[in-house]
């Protein structure tokens, strides 16, 4: 399996210009054999938005009939590939922040941000859908969205529900976020594929800068790429799923098994 990550750099309130941002690095992702490729959090829209109204229109339907996401399906369509992508969602009313899994055949999955970070919680609802585990070509995998990270419980759900790797969009601020993800690929066994973003966004007095530094880590915990801190940038790796199916560490220690589940509930 060939996975590629995008760190892009979204056009802030501008979906159309996003996918023209976006359009060369997909084909560069495709041009080096991806069959997945993983984009940032909020990767058409942008991060900041100014009020709920602004938000709500730019929000789109899970099933992909929104511009930005329908974009993305051509894309599938056109290069048969499958894209992981965050997006502003809107169902029934309600916000969420979300990343979805797209295939020519259209939208395949979707996953809902569980933990919010600093004033997301002023303008969407905490994800309420779980961590699924979705299928591509032979490989199992999760979405998580950025601040997820900081939860060890979300990674181990996902491992545990069968997941090969974590599929991670993201817009990461904090500047250790890309230390942390490495212990969670390790203590799980599981290939991590974090896209993140770059640029600096301004909304009234807020100004948030991004941290680029997408990577992908195997399931040993090997840093196969880090990308530049402030460039756009893409990669295309091998993953090879069987590697994250071996829970052994040693030949009397199994990550699963070895669960003091009587001392701990997860
Ligand atoms: C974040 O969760 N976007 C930091």
């Amino acid at each position: 399996m060939r996975i590629g990550i995008i760190q892009s750099e979204p056009a802030h309130l501008d979906p159309k210009l996003s996918c023209t941002r976006l359009a060369p690095q997909i084909e560069a992702c495709v041009a080096e054999g991806a069959e997945i490729v993983v984009l940032p959090e909020l990767a058409g829209s942008g991060y900041l938005f100014p009020n709920l109204e602004a938000l709500s229109g730019l929000a789109e339907p899970a099933d992909g009939s929104g511009l930005f996401l329908n974009w993305l399906i051509q894309r599938c369509k056109e290069h048969d590939i499958a894209i992981v992508s965050g997006y502003a969602e809107v169902s029934q009313g309600t916000l969420f922040n979300s990343a979805a899994f797209l295939t020519p055949k259209g939208v395949r999955g979707n996953y809902r941000k569980l933990h919010l970070f600093d004033t997301e919680k002023e303008l969407f609802q905490p994800g309420d859908a779980g961590v699924p585990v979705f299928e591509w070509r032979g490989a199992k995998f999760s979405i998580l969205i950025c601040f997820d990270w900081s939860f060890p419980e979300v990674w181990r759900m996902a491992a545990l529900a069968g997941a090969d790797f974590v599929a991670h969009c993201s817009n990461l601020v904090l500047p250790w976020a890309q230390t942390g993800v490495k212990g969670h690929a390790l203590c799980n066994h599981i290939g991590v594929f974090t896209a993140n973003r770059i640029g600096t966004e301004s909304q009234g007095d807020t100004q948030v800068t991004f941290t680029g530094g997408s990577q992908a880590i195997t399931p040993t915990a090997d840093l196969l790429a880090s990308a530049p801190r402030a460039e756009i940038w893409q990669g295309v790796f091998e993953f090879e799923p069987s590697l994250a199916r071996n829970k052994q560490v040693t030949g009397h220690n199994h990550l699963f098994e070895d669960r003091r589940r009587d001392m701990y509930s997860l």
